[in-house]
């Protein structure tokens, strides 16, 4: 049986790869925030060992004894689009300074294979490399703790860069929450000029990603590190991502264009990196959408 450890296992993506892990017979071991609801791991949290470390090496130390884990997930992150003053410390605690604790305790420990969850904004793009707000350049700051952990301790890390995700039971205020409250309460929603492209993925085809990263990290000499986009594969400004949406069952939903500016640095074409060999997306946007919707009671 492989054994992996997995942060983040509370939240959308990291809650569903827990539970497709352990129903491939994986032991798996979740690492967590003592005030961490385990609820979105469902019936699975029975098959899920959670640890719910303090913020010590003692205790990370104790973790990964515990998990000894062939394989690290790390999917924990805080995201905020557009930072509030109150927003820079958070993002830098979970975003870096807990996920440091346990990279410093997987190096003690000799555990070295890691999956790393990031973001698609880690570049502007448009020939802009710079990070698209604080979010993305903490997730390129954990980059370079990489480097270092690959250069002086041998890890190896496969990073995705994920666009967008959607999917059943998404609790976070992302578009198709939006849209949906907007459209229920029979209001008329501002966006912005709506020009952008995303190219949105489904969370099974996510998931499915990082196993086919866990499989390609497992192959990986000791101190390389590699990164690939996950994107859905088909880019669609964000207008024909709603005219999908209103279209999945005949949706009402009134949309004033342009009633919004864009975001001071919106990213506003999906990311053209190498993609993940071995993967490529399953559901398209219509499909997704109605898996989506038809799972909503
Ligand atoms: N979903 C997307 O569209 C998308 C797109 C690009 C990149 N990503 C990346 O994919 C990963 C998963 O995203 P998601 O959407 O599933 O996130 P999510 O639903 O917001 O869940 C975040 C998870 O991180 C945990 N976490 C946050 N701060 C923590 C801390 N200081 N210590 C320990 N755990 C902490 C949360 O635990 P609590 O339960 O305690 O809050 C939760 O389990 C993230 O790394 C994200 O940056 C996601």
């Amino acid at each position: 049986m492989s054994r992996a450890l997995v942060t983040g296992a509370t939240g959308f993506l990291g809650s569903r790869l827990a539970r497709r892990l352990a129903a491939e017979g994986w032991e798996v071991h979740a690492v967590a925030r003592p005030s961490s609801d385990a609820g979105p791991l469902g019936p699975a949290a029975g098959s899920v060992v959670l640890h719910r470390p303090a913020e010590t090496p003692e205790a990370f130390d104790a973790v990964l004894a515990a998990a000894r884990p062939d394989v690290v997930f790390h999917l924990a992150a805080c995201f905020v689009a557009e930072h509030s003053p109150q927003d820079a410390a958070r993002l830098a605690d979970s975003n870096l300074r807990w996920p440091l604790l346990l990279l410093d305790a997987m190096a003690r420990a000799g555990v070295r294979r890691l999956v790393n969850a990031s973001t698609a904004w880690v570049r502007l793009g448009a020939g802009r490399d710079e990070p698209a707000s604080l979010y993305a350049a903490t997730k390129r700051a954990f980059g370079e703790l990489l480097r270092f952990y690959a250069s002086a301790h041998g890890l190896s890390a496969v990073t995705l860069e994920l666009t967008d995700t959607y999917g059943p039971g998404d609790p976070r205020r992302k578009l198709f929450t939006l849209l949906r409250e907007a459209a229920a309460r029979g209001e008329r929603l501002a966006m912005s000029p709506g020009e952008q492209r995303l190219d949105p993925v489904f969370v099974d085809d996510a998931v499915e990603a990082f196993l086919a990263a866990q499989r390609r990290a497992a192959g990986l000499p000791d101190g390389r590190l590699e990164s690939f986009c996950v994107a859905g594969g088909r880019p669609r400004t964000l207008r024909e991502v709603v005219e999908a949406w209103r279209g999945s069952g005949g949706r009402a939903l009134e949309v004033s264009w342009g009633a919004r500016p864009y975001r001071a640095r919106e990213v506003m074409a999906p990311p053209d990196g190498p993609t993940l060999p071995g993967w490529s997306p399953r559901v398209g946007l219509e499909e997704g959408i109605r898996l989506m919707e038809g799972a909503r009671p």
